[in-house]
């Protein structure tokens, strides 16, 4: 790499003076957890996805875990959902002390396949947990179907997809509206919002809005603004085991600045990705197919490599020349945390998910991110395409 070439990073949270200004605000206010922020970041969040509900929680792992509890996943049951995730999708389920049940993702895209699912649904199947994977959305009306039919709560990971949407009846709608039974949400900094870590439930069920609103604080029975505010001495109850899964009021006066820069970087990162397909478009790579019914935030941009070309090598070529990329999604049953008897089912060939991992590269894409960097990253795949070819097509592992 030249010296005096910066490096590209993978992602790179769009935080600036408005968040500093909304955290200043906080800490003056003397109220920095459960409080005023974190309601009205909840209400705009819910409004803007188009929900009843909205609940802020710490991250997206514990809104899925109050997802899959709420609708009433226990041990022994079986949740269908797909290995090609990050391993939050499959951990909470495990929190259930239920049973991952993974079944392939679609041939064009990275989305669990629709087709596959009936099949793997068993007397014990609880719950299907989509993942609109990369902030592409998922073929949520097919799925909703299916969960219709078998009387099965859907449940979408939306951890990448805020300000993703789906053409629904002839709408483009928000994914959170939610058409499923819950929608989960991650504000990771990878993520095209961030509060630091931060998530969020929607949904149009009052009761189980009511029930994340409990657990997520130990199970108390009143909240804090309840209790500061009322005129009379409060005792609370705990009658059921809850959990510390709160948002702060720091992260969510940060969420409500983010929410509002929200369309804008949506927008922005369209533009990205359509100017990755036309500097990528005469090279030999797979580029991502977003669905007529489709709207993807471009939380990532995935390119499917040739097949006699190493990912390894070319992502170290690319790190060599200052740019960071990551392997395509992981497949979660391929982790030793997984191996054991008992941790999973595997309901399908996940032939597809497999050769995702080993066969895509994410490149970086986000806000602000320059022509010259994007023309960099084009430009660097090209240089290396060549040598990052071996004789033989690479056999999958
Ligand atoms: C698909 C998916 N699900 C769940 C999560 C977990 O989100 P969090 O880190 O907010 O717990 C992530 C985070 O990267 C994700 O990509």
């Amino acid at each position: 790499m030249n010296a005096s070439m910066p490096s590209i990073p993978i992602a790179r949270p769009a935080l600036g003076d408005q968040e500093a200004a909304a955290l200043r605000r906080v800490i003056q206010s003397g109220w920095v957890t459960q409080g005023p922020e974190v309601a009205a970041f909840e209400n705009e969040f819910a409004n803007f996805v188009g929900a009843a509900h909205a609940c802020a929680v710490s991250n997206c792992t514990t809104a899925l875990h109050l997802a899959l509890k709420a609708v009433g996943v226990v041990a022994g049951d079986e949740v269908i959902t797909v290995s090609h995730s990050f391993i939050a999708t499959a951990n909470a389920i495990r929190y259930c002390d239920a049973l991952p049940v993974f079944v392939d993702i679609e041939a064009d895209g990275y989305n669990i396949d629709p087709n596959l699912i009936e099949a793997a649904i068993t007397p014990r199947t609880k719950a299907i947990l989509c993942v609109h994977q990369l902030g592409m959305p998922c073929d949520l009306r097919a799925i909703v179907e299916i969960g219709k039919r078998h009387s099965i709560p859907v449940i979408e990971d939306a951890a990448c997809a805020s300000g993703s949407e789906i053409l629904w009846d002839g709408q483009w709608e928000k994914i959170g509206k939610p058409h499923g039974d819950i929608a989960c949400f991650s504000f990771h900094p990878r993520k095209v919002i961030t509060t630091g870590d931060g998530g969020m439930l929607t949904t149009s069920s009052p009761e189980y809005d009511r029930k994340f609103r409990l657990w997520r604080q130990h199970g108390m029975s009143v909240t804090d603004t309840t209790r500061h505010g009322s005129k009379q001495v409060i005792f609370e109850d705990y009658d059921e085991l809850g959990y510390n899964y709160r948002m702060t009021d720091l992260q969510a006066a940060i969420g409500r600045e983010q929410l509002r820069r929200l369309p804008g970087l949506v927008r922005e990162r369209r533009q990205l990705a359509e100017a990755y397909r036309e500097h990528l478009s005469s090279l030999d790579l797979t580029l991502p197919i977003e669905p007529s019914w489709a709207r993807s935030n471009w939380q990532s941009f995935c390119v499917g490599l040739p097949l006699q070309m190493d990912q390894r090598t070319v992502m170290q070529m690319l790190l060599d020349q200052g740019i960071s990329t990551r392997r395509g999604i992981m497949n979660i049953h391929l982790e030793k945390a997984y191996c054991s008897q008992g941790s999973h089912r595997v309901a399908t060939r996940l032939t597809r998910s497999v050769s995702a991992q080993e066969r895509t590269i994410i490149l970086p894409l986000f806000s602000r991110m320059t022509d010259i960097e994007l023309s960099r990253v084009a430009e660097a795949l090209r240089q290396n395409f060549a040598a990052a070819m071996t004789d033989a097509p690479l056999l999958l592992s």
